[in-house]
């Protein structure tokens, strides 16, 4: 029995509260913060939850650790991890999830700010939410570059490689990829995607930094700040929730409890704990957005 003091939102109340609060502030908008866990109902697996698909796939390639497959100096020694991944992942074979859909109308009511994400899955994009909302924390395969000389490549440089059109077998641990080698030196040309230790697009901090004075610019508006799929475990990234401004409301949505809402709680959060495609089902119906949203999802 719980004690009066207590209370305990359930998911649907706390749903509830996170439409109230749009309700209430008619022009408040939204800055979403988004990671894996919003594309696995894609068919894209997460990178940490055990037992993921890919996870299983990339232990077969015996990679000393997961982020192995995102190591500079791992990836010049051996490439066939990193091509492994880009392979399942190369955008073009998924489409969006309800929750990309649920960003999609927020962009058409006018209640978006910005989409802050850690995916190179491109489903924000696929899902037509206009590119300037749209941060790719962790880049994406749409540049080329050589890691020796950094002379820069098109798309189809890398992307050739990796024999998309050609069916492999199942255990596409063993496919032999001859690799994207520069004209110039030789070295192996890879996609803009962020790698452990490389730095973040300079346009992450400037619109970061931006939106931190546009949260003070216009407290009275009480904007709001979503966070979903995402186990807030990769720097920098993981350290927006807590860069948040105190007097700006946050509310989590996701399977686990996570980062800075574990950490340092905050009165105001609203913790959503569950599913992203549900609760994006749920929150479009207290918005009276549920037609658009199913239409959306039908590819409407
Ligand atoms: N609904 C709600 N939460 C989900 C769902 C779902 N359907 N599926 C997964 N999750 C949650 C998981 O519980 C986990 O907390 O999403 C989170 C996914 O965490 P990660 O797999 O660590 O993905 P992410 O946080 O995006 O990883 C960050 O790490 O691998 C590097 O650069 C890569 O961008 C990636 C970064």
């Amino acid at each position: 029995k719980l004690s009066k003091r207590v209370i305990r939102m359930g998911k649907s109340s706390a749903i509830k509260k996170v439409a109230e609060h749009l309700k209430n502030h008619p022009e408040a908008k939204v800055i979403f913060m988004v990671g894996a866990g919003i594309s696995t109902s894609c068919g894209i697996p997460d990178f940490r939850s055990p037992k993921t698909g890919l996870y299983h796939n990339l232990a077969k390639l015996n990679l000393p650790f997961a982020e192995a497959v995102f190591d500079v100096d791992y990836f010049d020694k051996n490439p066939q991890p990193f091509y492994t991944l880009a392979r399942e992942l190369y955008p073009g074979n998924f489409k969006p999830s309800k929750f990309h859909y649920l960003m999609k109308l927020f962009e058409n009511n006018k209640r978006l700010q910005r989409i802050y994400t850690q995916n190179i899955d491109t489903l924000e994009h696929q899902a037509l939410i206009s590119g300037s909302y749209v941060i790719e924390a962790h880049g994406s395969f749409s540049k080329n570059h050589c890691i020796k000389c950094s002379k820069e490549y098109p798309l189809e440089k890398f992307k050739s490689k990796l024999k998309i059109d050609e069916t492999h077998s199942e255990d596409s641990g063993s496919t032999d990829f001859d690799y994207a080698r520069c004209d110039d030196c030789g070295g192996l040309v890879k996609p803009a995607i962020v790698f452990f230790g490389e730095g973040l697009p300079s346009r992450f901090f400037d619109t970061w930094e931006e939106d931190q004075e546009w949260f003070l610019k216009e407290k009275e508006k009480n904007h709001l700040v979503l966070i979903a799929g995402t186990s807030l475990t990769v720097y920098p990234f993981a350290s927006l929730p807590e860069e948040v401004p105190p007097e700006v409301r946050r509310a989590l949505i996701n399977q686990e409890l996570v980062g800075d809402f574990k950490a340092f709680p905050r009165e105001e959060d609203i913790i959503i704990h569950g599913d992203v495609d549900d609760a994006a089902q749920k929150l479009a119906a207290e918005l009276g957005w549920l037609t658009d949203l199913e239409l959306l999802a039908a590819g409407g």
